[in-house]
């Protein structure tokens, strides 16, 4: 078993990311500060490793809101460099998306104001300066944005954070001899988007997560720059899937293992009330182990509810307009419907307020199976838009992909239609979120006014 690609790193326990304090005491204001900035962290015993992260040596803390909250978030760019914070899955109009197109200067602070108007739901930040993201989130700009509502308030599920309510942050990595994260791209890395050889959770190497004997809620976000991660735990067991990307389940899915391709996100709850205490067991990735579960603790008592949430299902009907993007090419050469990323063009305009099919398919892998780079899945991404998937090849999408969706894989010869409604104005983009293929131009602009 590829012991994460390192063995003999002692373990240690799961970093838990802070949660960030609300700077503004007034009860529906929220008020965040975060500052961009280099640091070095000791992954491997004995080295230090450059890295960057969000108030601290690698990732950032968690921000928490609540839905109907108005926030301001204060991003300072202490790095050598430009850089951008986006908010992945937020509903928040162009100018204060994050993206490309609001880089922060080094020295400068970017304030970003929006009211959050969207169901609970574990989202996250990441930079997203054109042709740099890959490289500053290899680095460790990354984090987790919580939405709590009403109805996550409500629901008896476990949500104690960092005990019984656990972020999981999922990324791979190359560490250099020296312990160094270089981001060098080798031609398997240009083709298939930059593969690891160490996974880290939160951060850390085969670490462990002491849990209490009951049920646990994980908040998976696969955070790494392009691979897609098979999970499961080391017994087998079966777990309960609640949310995806865009928050809860109308009902919870019970499943053996769940696929995410890079970006998405989902949030299970384990069972360990039937382990003893002192019990280990794993959750894996194929056959790695990922993070190390001991039972010891509280006994808790959480019955899973059999309804989460209510989900009105966006009609196909209501839909003004369908558009195709096809993504195509491979390596350097990866483009959406024959383009690359262009900052000076806008590839596709919409009107507020509408709604519209978008069918993404996968053309990349033609006749080039078994080829790098050929037959690779591709993740979807749009900002500033939670979708429904309508259809998978024609086919009614897995019970787990039937919430809200940011962030979709498109397998090779897939046509997937998913809808929704475009709320917010100003520029966005959509791309394959392999930030390799993204950083190569497999990115385009949408404009909804
Ligand atoms: Cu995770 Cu364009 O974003
Ligand atoms: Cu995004
Ligand atoms: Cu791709």
């Amino acid at each position: 078993m590829l012991k994460n690609g390192l063995s003999g790193e002692s373990q240690k326990p799961l970093p838990i990311p802070a949660l960030l304090g609300d700077q503004d005491p007034s009860p529906n204001k929220a008020e965040f500060f975060l500052t961009a900035q280099q640091s070095t962290k000791e992954f491997i015993e004995g080295k230090m490793t450059p890295t960057y992260g969000y108030n601290g040596d690698f990732l950032g803390p968690v921000i928490r809101v609540k839905r109907g909250n108005d926030v301001t978030v204060h991003v300072e760019n202490k790095l050598q460099e430009q850089t951008t914070v986006h908010w992945h899955g937020l509903e928040v109009d162009g100018e204060f998306d994050g993206g490309p197109h609001t880089a922060i200067n080094e020295g400068d602070i970017w304030s970003p104001n929006f009211k959050i108007d969207q169901p609970a739901a574990t989202l996250w930040f990441h930079p997203h300066l054109l042709h740099e993201t890959g490289e500053q989130v290899y680095k460790g700009l990354a984090g987790l944005f919580y939405i709590e509502d009403d109805v996550s308030e409500k629901l008896p599920l476990p949500n104690e954070y960092g005990v019984n309510d656990i972020p999981l942050i999922i990324q791979d990595r190359k560490f250099t001899s020296d312990g160094e994260m270089n981001y060098d791209l080798g031609m398997h890395d240009v083709m298939m988007g930059l593969q690891g050889t160490a996974i880290l959770v939160n951060g850390a190497i085969n670490p462990f997560l002491e849990v209490p004997k009951g049920k646990v809620r994980l908040r998976i976000l696969n955070g790494s720059n392009a691979r897609v991660y098979n999970f499961h735990l080391s017994t087998q067991d079966d777990f309960w899937q609640i949310a995806s990307d865009g928050g809860l389940l109308e009902k919870p899915v019970q499943l053996n293992n769940v696929v995410l391709g890079a970006a998405e996100r989902a949030e299970i709850i384990v069972d360990f009330s039937e382990y003893d205490q002192g019990d280990t067991l794993f959750l894996n990735e194929e056959n790695n182990n990922l993070l190390e579960f001991r039972i010891n603790g509280e006994e808790n008592n959480f019955d899973i509810p059999n309804q989460l949430t209510d989900i009105e299902r966006i009609s196909p009907d209501s839909a003004t307009n369908t558009r195709k993007f096809v993504f195509q090419g491979m390596g350097l050469m990866v483009n959406i419907n024959g383009k690359q990323m262009d900052i000076d063009r806008i590839d596709e305009k919409l009107l507020k307020n509408t709604t519209e099919i978008w069918e993404v398919s996968n053309d990349s892998g033609m006749g080039m199976m078994g080829m790098d780079g050929g037959g690779m899945a591709h993740p979807f991404h749009a900002h500033g838009v939670q979708f429904q998937i309508l259809d998978r090849n024609g086919q009614e999408p897995p019970e787990n992909e039937r919430g809200w969706k940011d962030t979709f894989l498109v397998y090779p010869n897939e046509t997937v239609r998913a809808i929704a409604t475009f709320d917010h104005e100003g520029i966005f983009m959509y791309h394959c979120h392999i930030l390799e293929h993204e950083d190569a131009g497999m990115m385009g602009q949408f404009q909804v006014n």
